[in-house]
């Protein structure tokens, strides 16, 4: 089945979906984005997402070209367009196409946003690397100082991933003055003596939706949580990782660096709040 996309205002086949080259988001990386998973057909968490889509637009001063209402029934109409039942909208928003290339920003009034949207299929609540879990590698983070807004720059991310590759890890956890930030494309979190630790909220790292859910989660389950900083030597001899991410929900980590974390397998808390994580998505998805 080809694919459905949105690209401003109209629904195409992918391969008829295009963007002018002189596009900010491709000439300068000039956009914002967003991942909502969808299960069973529905949207996990849009609300959340939506907000800080909201934020994201308006940290950078880039105008929404539709509502979040008109996001919402664009959500669905992909998913109902395309059969999606598990996986993901990709969405993403740009400061539009000007007549030319100019570092100036162009005038919102002359140069509308671009919005782009399409489905990604993916089997998250039955993930292999949920059972296994996955090993993850250190490196240094040399993104730049405003995490918390989720721009598209994502070439630092996808070097991470490429040197984690090499390693033959899955994944890399970035370390900013000795302590880790997050992951590549997701949160990360230590547990040791029960307690759940994970860096807290600031504009080094993204305010993961997921992370809101599982540590609210984990709270309510009478569960101990520490927002802090906390080094790969620590994490190395924490009982427990995982990471949370959208498009991994909850995910142990059983390897840091080489050394294995806890019994090398996939740890008690980060399976419980996997299970409790999506028995709520699945419950509260629109
Ligand atoms: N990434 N940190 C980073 C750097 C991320 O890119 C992401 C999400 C997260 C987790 O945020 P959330 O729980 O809202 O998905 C944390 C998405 C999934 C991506 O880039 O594909």
């Amino acid at each position: 089945m080809t694919r459905t996309v949105y690209v401003n205002g109209e629904y195409l086949p992918e391969a008829d979906a295009k963007i002018s080259i002189f596009d900010r988001g491709f000439l300068m990386a000039d956009g914002v984005y967003e991942v909502t998973s969808v299960l069973d057909g529905k949207l996990v968490d849009f609300d959340g997402h939506a907000k800080r889509l909201e934020r994201s637009l308006t940290e950078l001063d880039m105008a929404s070209p539709v509502t979040m209402d008109e996001l919402l029934e664009i959500h669905r109409e992909l998913v109902r367009r395309n059969d999606l039942t598990e996986g993901g909208i990709y969405l993403q928003i740009t400061r539009g196409a000007p007549a030319d290339r100019d570092f100036a920003f162009p005038d919102p009034e002359e140069t509308p946003s671009t919005i782009v949207l399409f489905t990604q299929v993916k089997n998250l609540a039955n993930a292999p690397a949920a059972t296994k879990g996955i090993s993850v590698i250190s490196i240094e983070d040399q993104r730049w100082a405003r995490r918390d807004i989720k721009t598209v720059q994502l070439l630092y991310p996808s070097m991470g991933k490429m040197m984690a590759k090499a390693a033959g890890a899955d994944d890399a956890w970035m370390v900013e003055d000795g302590q880790v930030t997050e992951g590549t494309s997701n949160n990360a979190y230590i547990v040791k003596d029960g307690k759940i630790i994970t860096r807290q909220l600031s504009n080094d790292i993204l305010h993961g939706i997921t992370r809101a859910a599982v540590l609210r989660l984990a709270k309510e389950a009478q569960m101990v949580v520490e927002e802090r900083g906390f080094t790969i030597e620590e994490a190395q001899q924490a009982d427990e990782a995982f990471i949370t991410s959208a498009t991994t929900f909850v995910q142990p980590v059983v390897s840091i660096d080489g050394a294995t974390v806890g019994e090398g397998t996939p740890g008690r808390i980060a399976l419980r709040l996997r299970e409790i994580y999506i028995e709520e998505s699945r419950a509260k998805a629109i």
